[in-house]
């Protein structure tokens, strides 16, 4: 069960993060059931297509920002590491866009942990940047809403917007105002899990910002965008109908048709291993044998399986026994970014 979002908590969070020039947020990654790939504009990374996603409660990334001006540059630990090169880069472009807007000077220390392996093709980077935006935000004494710390995660990762509101999130397109996400049915709607196989937990070589600049060099990449949102509307439909025979074969054929594009972009990006087909394959036995569960896959191998809770155990069973299986991680949906005391 997760913890409803308490707005008189947040306030009083905030207030003492604004004074004390340090804050502490947690973020859960999500899964799209509509894939994001491909931008309109790369740098503000305002998508191509709509997508649709479900918070995952079970994982989550905590961030800490401080705000120290006897710092010289920003620094960054990840998960006790500390970590220099692109990574810090990234998180030091997206504290200048929080400094700018606070009209604030100093460099920051900033400390992440995350509770699921990073860059395998489960969100890190949403949650990431979800729980930086609302870390860094309050340390720097901005009041931003929900809305405001959706755009602002969107900059640092785009999939990061649909980690900022709670549960079952909808990300559209739009200029750089108004391309936010936001809920539109809360965790409680819906008891569906995620239950994620993963078969290969290494760092992935290719991250997913390179990954939507080449979608455009996919032949079919136009294909899946003058498709996208007729899927993106019957997914949404079936998720409020609380539909998995609907939801299913959608979610399947978007990620399909997001990995063809990959698989056919130049150079080409091929994501899954055989372990990966292996999982897709029992899937589609499973289901012929009468379990509903669907699979759907992110800039990664590892497969995502989306059942409903009374289904997931013999999922799991299963699931444990196929060649090339490494771990298996459950959730259920998730709340939303949040400042932590
Ligand atoms: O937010 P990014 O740049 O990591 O892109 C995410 C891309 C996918 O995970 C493959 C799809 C999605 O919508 O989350």
């Amino acid at each position: 069960m997760h913890n409803p979002f308490d707005f008189d908590k947040q306030t009083q969070l905030r207030e003492l993060a604004a004074r004390e020039g340090q804050a502490t947020a947690q973020a859960h990654p999500n899964i799209a059931f509509i894939k994001y790939w491909g931008n309109q504009d790369d740098r503000l990374r305002l998508p191509v297509n709509p997508s649709l996603s479900m918070n995952l409660g079970n994982l989550h990334t905590l961030t800490t920002v401080i705000f120290d001006s006897n710092l010289s540059n920003d620094e960054l630990v990840i998960n006790e590491t500390m970590t220099t090169g692109a990574a810090l880069a990234r998180v030091t472009a997206h504290l200048d866009l929080v400094r700018q807007q606070a009209n604030l000077f100093s460099a920051a220390w900033v400390e992440s942990v995350g509770n699921f392996p990073v860059g395998s093709g489960i969100a890190s980077s949403a949650a990431a940047f979800a729980a930086l935006s609302v870390a860094s935000a309050a340390a720097a004494g901005l009041n931003l809403d929900e809305s405001s710390l959706s755009r602002l995660a969107r900059r640092g990762s785009g999939s990061a917007s649909r980690s900022v509101p709670a549960g079952y999130v909808e990300w559209g397109m739009g200029d750089d105002e108004n391309s936010v996400a936001r809920s539109i049915a809360m965790p409680e709607y819906w008891d569906l899990l995620d239950i994620i196989v993963v078969v290969n937990h290494e760092h992935k070589v290719v991250g997913s910002s390179q990954g939507h600049t080449l979608a455009q060099t996919s032949s079919l990449q136009a294909a899946r965008v003058a498709g996208a949102v007729e899927r993106f509307e019957q997914c949404r439909e079936a998720l409020l109908a609380r539909d998995l025979s609907k939801l299913g074969p959608i979610i399947e054929e978007d990620a399909v048709i997001m990995h063809a594009v990959m698989m056919s972009s130049r150079p080409p990006l091929y994501y899954w291993n055989s372990a990966t087909m292996t999982v897709i394959q029992a899937t589609h036995e499973w289901r012929n044998q009468g379990l509903q569960v669907y699979f759907t896959i992110d800039a990664g191998p590892n497969v995502h399986l989306i059942c409903e809770a009374q289904n997931a155990e013999s999922i799991v069973v299963q699931a444990r026994q196929l060649p090339g299986v490494e771990a298996i991680f459950l959730s259920g949906p998730g709340g939303a970014a949040r400042l932590v005391s």
